[in-house]
Formats: structure tokens, C-alpha cells, sequence
């Protein structure tokens, strides 16, 4: 039986590329998008680019309300969801507590949700970036941010610093929300691990987005080929970009 995934912000950009060569391969593949048109229009465009089976959910993962009616519609459509790719992300204009909301808190909301659809084996990836490595923190940030060992230790410390106005990060708020977002990759893997469900965050690198710019080096294939290095590792708990652990 085809195996599904469900990736957030998948109506363009990175999130899109992913869902493409995932139809390619065969997976079921449902397009999150916060706009439902945007959404409907990317399902449709790669149900004819690939002829594989695409639909659209969607899915706003700043907001509650729609990400359990995402979640709520998945369970009584009876699916279970072999994979999770955590995509969608803000950068730049939107202001530190909404990049922190989208990027960190976004995910942390979707996974929760999602978690009881995901099968035992399944996979989370958590779409990083370089710039928030957490060499990149300050020692003091740093240190506090790797001791947090549970979910909502991390999400209160993250609430702190948005309440903070940032004071204590230790770099800006986009390289904040992705350090948030690989400890709790970590997290997630340890916890996680009982079930055999594998938790990862992986670096699509400089991409040629509407995001990247065109100015980026690397192309939508190379970011996409680096993001899918979580659903098919067989580790767990590690950042990674180009298949290569980078921390
Ligand atoms: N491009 C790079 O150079 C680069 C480098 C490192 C990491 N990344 C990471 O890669 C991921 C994808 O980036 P990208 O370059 O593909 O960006 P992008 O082209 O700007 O696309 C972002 C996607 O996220 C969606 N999104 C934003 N806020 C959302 C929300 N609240 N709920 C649901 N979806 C939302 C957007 O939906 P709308 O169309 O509705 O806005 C869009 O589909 C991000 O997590 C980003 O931080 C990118």
C-alpha cells in the first residue's frame, strides 16, 4: 500500500519540490497550504506534472483551529501518515514573534496534532536552516537551549524570549526559531524513539526561492533532495544537509 505524507507549505517553494518528487515515487502526498485555492491550484498543477496522487489539506500551523480540523479530517478519512514534513517558514518582514510562531511553534503545533495519525516507523522532518545552528548562539543561549530535554520546557523558554522582545536569543529570530527547531528535533527523537519514529532536521541550504532569492546558489532540486534525506534516514535525531550531519 502507498505509504502518505503531509507536508506543510507545499504550494510553492521548497515544500512544493518535495511533494513533486514524493508523488514521483509513488506516496500518496497531501499539499498543505494555508490558502486553500493556492493549495488546490499546486495539487492540480502536480497531478499533471507527475500523475501521482496529490491532494490538497488546508492547513494554516500558526493557527489552532486549522490545524486540528486538518488533523480531525485525516483521522475520519481514516489515514495514517508514514511521514511529516515540517516546510513552511517565514523570513524577514514579519517580525520576530511571528517568524517564531511560524517557524517554531508552527511546527511544534502540527506535529502535535499529527502525532497520533503517524504510523510506528513513520518520520518527522523539520525543515532547518544553517542560521540556526547552534554554534551560531551565544554560549549562554546555547547552553540554556541544549539542557531543555521535554517539549513544553521548550516551548516555554521560547515564549520567554518572544516576551523577552528577544533579549537572550543570541542571534536573530529567524536563526532563534530554527535552534528551537532543532532541539526539538532532538527531543522529539528521544521520545519519539519507542515507536521507531525518527525525527530529523535537514538544511535545503541557499535555495533559489521566493524565499532564497535569485541570488541563491542552489537550486529548488538540490534544497529538495536535501530536505528528503529525512524521510528516507534510517538516524534519527540529527540536522543534516546533503545527507551530511552538520550538528
Ligand atoms: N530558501 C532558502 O534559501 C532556505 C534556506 C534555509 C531554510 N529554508 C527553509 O525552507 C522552508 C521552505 O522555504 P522556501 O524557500 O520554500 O520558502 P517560500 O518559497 O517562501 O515558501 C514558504 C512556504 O511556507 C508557507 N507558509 C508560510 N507561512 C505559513 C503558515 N502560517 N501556514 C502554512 N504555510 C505557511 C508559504 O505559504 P503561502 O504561499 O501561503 O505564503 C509557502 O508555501 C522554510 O522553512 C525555510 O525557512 C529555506
Amino acid at each position: 500500500m502507498a505509504k502518505t505524507v503531509l507536508i506543510t507549505g507545499a504550494n510553492r517553494g521548497i515544500g512544493q519540490q518535495v511533494a513533486r518528487v514524493l508523488a514521483t515515487q509513488g506516496w500518496d502526498v497531501l499539499v498543505g497550504a494555508r490558502d486553500r485555492k493556492k493549495g488546490a491550484a499546486a495539487a492540480k498543477r502536480l497531478r499533471e506534472d507527475t500523475g501521482g496522487r496529490l491532494r490538497a489539506v488546508e492547513l494554516d500551523v500558526t493557527r489552532d483551529g486549522s490545524v486540528m480540523a486538518a488533523a480531525r479530517a485525516l483521522r475520519d478519512g481514516a489515514i495514517k501518515l508514514a511521514a511529516l514534513v515540517n516546510n513552511a517558514g517565514i523570513y524577514g518582514s514579519a517580525g520576530p514573534a511571528q517568524t517564531l510562531e511560524t517557524n517554531f511553534f508552527g511546527a511544534l503545533r502540527t506535529t502535535e496534532a499529527m502525532l497520533p495519525l503517524l504510523v510506528d516507523g513513520g518520520s518527522i522532518t523539520n525543515v532547518t536552516s544553517s542560521l540556526g545552528a547552534a554554534g551560531n548562539l551565544d554560549a549562554g543561549p546555547r547552553a540554556e537551549l541544549l539542557a531543555i530535554v521535554e517539549r513544553d520546557a521548550l516551548a516555554e523558554h521560547v515564549r520567554a524570549l518572544v516576551r523577552a522582545q528577544g533579549r537572550g536569543w543570541g542571534t536573530d529570530a529567524y536563526g532563534a526559531s530554527k535552534a528551537a527547531l532543532d532541539q526539538l528535533t532532538r527531543i522529539l527523537a528521544r521520545e519519539l524513539a519507542p515507536r521507531a519514529i525518527r525525527a530529523n532536521a535537514t538544511d535545503p541550504g541557499w535555495v533559489r526561492t521566493d524565499m532564497g532569492g535569485r541570488g541563491a546558489p542552489r537550486t529548488i532540486e538540490q534544497g529538495g533532495a536535501s530536505v528528503l534525506f529525512g524521510v528516507t534516514t534510517e538516524c534519527t535525531g540529527g540536522v543534516w544537509r546533503d545527507g551530511e550531519r552538520i550538528d
